[in-house]
C-alpha cells in the first residue's frame, strides 16, 4: 500500500457522463476551449490530485449516425497537443496523455514525451494504449484493426525501444564546457541500434533527457495481454473495476506478476476509475444521478453496448429481456466481459445494462455524501484494493469542484491524502523507481 492514495483527475470534456453536455450547468461553448481545460487542471491542482489525465482515439466514433447525432466528443483537441498548453500553463500537478502504440512509431513518441518532460518539468506520463476501434484502423492504411494479440506484440517492442530511447543520454553527457570547446561527451551517447520483427530504429534520440529519469508509464488494458505487458513496464494502471472484491482480485494478479520481471509491487500503482457525485445529503446525491439519467437517449444507450461489445447489435432483442450470448470481440476485451460478468450477476436487462453503462461506462459510481466516498475509497485503499483512483467527474466542472472541496478534505483529515507537492517530480511523488542511467 502507498502511503497516501494517489489521485489521477481523468478530463472529459462536459464530464464522464454520456448527458452531462445536455446538463443545464455545463458551458456549451468549454468544449473546444483550452480555458476550460486549463480551469479543471486547475481545481485538480487546488485538490492536490497527482496527476490529470487525457484519454484519445484516432478515428471518429463508429457508432450509427442516428445515435452518434446526439453525443458529444466526436470531435477532440488532440491529447498530446494540448498537454503541451497545460505544460507551460501550471506548476505542480502531473499530465498524462494518451498515445497508440498501433498508429505511431517509437521514435517520435519517444521524442514528444521527452520534450513535454522538459516543458513541464519533470511531470508527464505517457499512456500507452494498443487502441480497439476499427475506425482508427482505417486512418492508417489498415480495413480492420490488426488482432489484439499482435497489438500487444507491437506494443511491447514499442515500449522497449521507446525506453531505450530515452536512456540515449548517460549521466553528465552535456559537458557544455565554453572555456574547452566540448559540448556533450560521446562516451555518455548510447547508441540503441534496434532491428526486431516490427522497428528498425538506430537513435540516439535527438532530445534532451527526462528531468525525472523518463516520462512516467500508464497502461490501462486489462486482459492477459494487458496485464503482461503492465506487469513488465507500467508505473501506474488505469482500470475498470465494478466492486472491491473484482478490484482486490485485480490488485493481486497484477501485482503478483510484476516479481517475475524483478520489480517490486510498490513500483507499479494501481488507480481505478471512479465516478464521485457529492451531495450534501444522500438524498441529494442520489436525485443529482437520477436527473442525469433522465437525460440518456435509448440510441445512445444501444450504440454504446454495441461500441463495447465489438460491434454486436442488441436492437433487435427485447430490451427488457436478458443479455443474449456476446461473441469475443477483437477491441477491448476486458471491459466487454466485465459488463457481461454485471449483467449476469446482478441479472440486467438489456436496458439496465446500458443505463448502467452511459453512467459509468463499467467504473465505480459512488452517490453520496462527502463522508460516504471517502469511507469507500478508504475501504478500497487499505483492503489491497487500489493504490489510489481515476477521478472521472460526471459532469465538469461541477462534480470535480465537488470532490475537490468536500471529499478531498475529508481523506486529507483522515492521513490519506498528501497535503501539499512534496516532490517536483510525477514520477517522485508516485514514489515509483528512477531508472538509472547507463
Ligand atoms: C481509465 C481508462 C482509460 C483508457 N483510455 C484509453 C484511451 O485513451 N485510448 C484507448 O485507445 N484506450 C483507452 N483505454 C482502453 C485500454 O487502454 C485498453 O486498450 C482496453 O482496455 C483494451 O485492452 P484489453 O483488451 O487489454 O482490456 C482506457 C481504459 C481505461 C480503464
Amino acid at each position: 500500500m502507498s502511503e497516501y492514495m494517489h489521485l489521477g483527475a481523468f478530463l472529459h470534456g462536459f464530464g464522464h457522463h454520456q448527458a452531462a453536455w445536455r446538463h443545464p450547468s455545463t458551458n456549451i461553448d468549454s468544449e473546444f476551449s483550452f480555458e476550460h481545460y486549463l480551469k479543471l487542471t486547475q481545481i485538480a491542482e487546488r485538490g492536490c490530485f497527482d496527476l490529470v489525465f487525457l484519454a484519445d482515439s484516432a478515428g471518429f466514433r463508429d457508432w450509427d449516425l442516428e445515435a452518434l447525432r446526439r453525443m458529444p466528443r466526436v470531435a477532440v483537441i488532440e491529447p498530446i497537443t494540448l498537454l503541451a498548453a497545460l505544460a507551460v500553463s501550471t506548476k505542480n500537478i502531473g499530465l498524462v496523455a494518451t498515445a497508440s502504440t498501433t498508429y505511431n512509431e517509437p521514435y517520435t513518441i519517444a521524442r514528444m514525451f521527452a520534450s513535454l518532460d522538459i516543458l513541464s518539468g519533470g511531470r508527464i506520463g505517457w499512456n500507452l494504449v494498443t487502441s480497439t476501434s476499427e475506425s482508427e484502423a482505417m486512418n492508417y492504411h489498415l480495413t480492420q484493426q490488426i488482432a489484439h494479440g499482435s497489438r500487444y506484440e507491437r506494443a511491447a517492442e514499442f515500449a522497449a525501444v521507446v525506453d531505450g530511447l530515452w536512456q540515449s543520454w548517460g549521466k553528465d553527457a552535456f559537458l557544455r564546457d565554453k572555456a574547452s570547446g566540448l559540448y556533450f561527451d560521446p562516451e555518455k551517447l548510447n547508441t540503441l541500434n534496434h532491428k526486431g520483427e516490427h522497428f528498425s530504429v538506430r537513435g540516439p534520440l535527438n532530445a534532451p533527457p527526462s528531468p525525472q529519469g523518463k516520462p512516467v508509464i500508464v497502461q490501462a488494458g486489462s486482459s492477459e495481454d494487458g496485464k503482461a505487458l503492465a506487469a513488465r513496464t507500467a508505473d501506474v494502471v488505469f482500470t475498470a473495476q465494478p466492486n472491491l472484491a473484482a478490484a482486490q482480485a485485480f490488485y493481486n494478479d497484477l501485482k503478483g506478476r510484476m516479481n517475475a520481471f524483478d520489480r517490486a509491487p510498490s513500483a507499479l500503482k494501481i488507480l481505478p476509475g471512479m465516478l464521485p457525485i457529492v451531495g450534501e445529503t444522500r438524498e441529494e446525491a442520489q436525485s443529482l444521478f437520477d436527473e442525469m439519467q433522465t437525460l440518456v437517449h435509448q440510441d445512445i444507450g444501444l450504440a454504446q453496448l454495441k461500441d463495447l461489445f465489438g460491434g454486436f447489435d442488441l436492437s433487435s432483442y427485447d430490451l427488457d429481456g436478458p443479455l443474449p450470448p456476446i461473441p469475443e470481440t477483437n477491441g477491448g476485451k476486458s471491459r466487454q466481459q466485465l459488463l457481461i460478468d454485471m449483467a449476469h450477476r446482478e441479472n440486467l436487462s438489456i436496458r439496465q445494462l446500458y443505463q448502467r453503462t452511459t453512467a459509468a461506462r463499467g467504473f465505480l459510481p459512488l452517490v453520496g455524501t462527502a463522508t460516504d466516498i471517502a469511507d469507500a475509497m478508504e475501504q478500497w485503499f487499505t483492503q489491497g484494493a487500489a493504490d489510489g483512483f481515476n477521478i472521472m467527474a460526471p459532469v465538469m466542472p461541477r462534480d470535480l469542484e465537488a470532490f475537490v472541496d468536500h471529499v478531498v478534505p475529508e481523506l486529507q483529515r483522515r492521513g490519506l491524502m498528501q497535503r501539499v507537492y512534496s516532490d517536483k517530480t510525477l514520477r517522485g511523488r508516485l514514489g515509483v523507481p528512477v531508472p538509472v542511467a547507463a
